[in-house]
């Protein structure tokens, strides 16, 4: 196995045609037997991967290169809310701000620090963020598909729950920060695999186009408490949570690469697919 098959493994699993802008192999390496796969492992993570003795080092968010160009992937949400129906235009300018606010800010990021410590160790590098969020968000709306539109919120969160013991063993709950669990559901959309949560204005824009309950994964508490206060009387907003939502991506391909023959060990957050016995 090498770097270049474990990021077209995710990439097929996801149906994506290339590398979004938010994932890239850091430092290349061959014959891979043994992976370190984790939400966030940096440099620290990379010499403790040395000294137990792994072949590459396989991490979820964004880093190097990857942070630099992660605004890119912001476009993912306006492909999605125009597939939910809401108008092009009004899709481009809910994002518009934000991915300009992103470009700015990661531009200012010390990018090539994590990928430097990899070259230093020798030490096979990539983080793959979209692919797996993109099997995450195909799993959490496969789920939320089967619940009766005329069923309330609470069914969904349960429905949730019973579908993914990711949800069940995390440390944080399924969470509704706008509306009411005893909601009418209507029409749900989970938004997820377009970099981050689309805040306040992508929700905004959603439940001003037809969709009753939103998903998110994570959401800040401020743009939480502006959708409450203007549509909380009628529509609601489902958290996932980060790192359990995060896990519901990762695990299959994790299972994946273990068919393939890898030794995968997890850390940094990544729950178990399987309840403990
Ligand atoms: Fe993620
Ligand atoms: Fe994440």
């Amino acid at each position: 196995m090498n770097t270049e098959t474990l990021m077209s493994i995710a990439l097929e699993m996801a149906g994506l045609d290339e590398v979004p802008g938010d994932s890239a192999v850091h430092h290349p390496g061959q014959d891979i037997h043994r992976v370190l796969v984790g939400i966030d492992l940096r440099a620290p993570e990379l010499a403790l991967a040395k000294t137990l003795g792994f072949d590459a080092v396989l991490t979820h968010h964004p880093v190097g290169i990857a942070t630099l160009n992660f605004h890119r992937v912001l476009s993912r949400h306006v492909d999605q809310m125009v597939a939910a129906g809401v108008p092009e235009a009004v899709a481009r300018a809910a994002i518009e701000e934000t991915a300009e606010a992103r470009r700015v800010l990661d531009s200012m990021s010390n990018y090539d620090h994590d990928p430097s410590i990899a070259r230093l160790l020798d030490m096979p590098y990539l983080n793959v963020h979209t692919p797996l969020d993109e099997m995450g968000r195909r799993r959490l709306a496969e789920v939320a598909a089967g619940v009766s539109p005329d069923g309330t919120v609470g069914d969904l969160v349960e429905r949730f729950q019973s579908a993914f013991v990711e949800f069940r063993s995390s440390a944080t709950r399924i969470e509704v920060l706008v509306g009411r669990r005893t909601h009418r559901l209507g029409r749900v959309l989970v938004s997820h695999a377009a970099g981050t949560n689309g805040g306040y204005a992508v929700g905004k824009a959603y439940f001003e186009h037809g969709i009753d309950t939103l998903v998110y994964i994570h959401c800040r508490p401020d743009d939480a408490q502006r959708l409450e206060s203007e549509f909380g009387g009628s529509k609601s907003l489902v958290v996932t949570g980060h790192i359990a939502s995060d896990s519901v991506g990762i695990n299959p391909y994790v299972d994946r690469l273990r068919r393939e023959g890898l030794d995968v060990v997890t850390a940094s957050g990544v729950l178990p697919s399987a309840e403990a016995r």
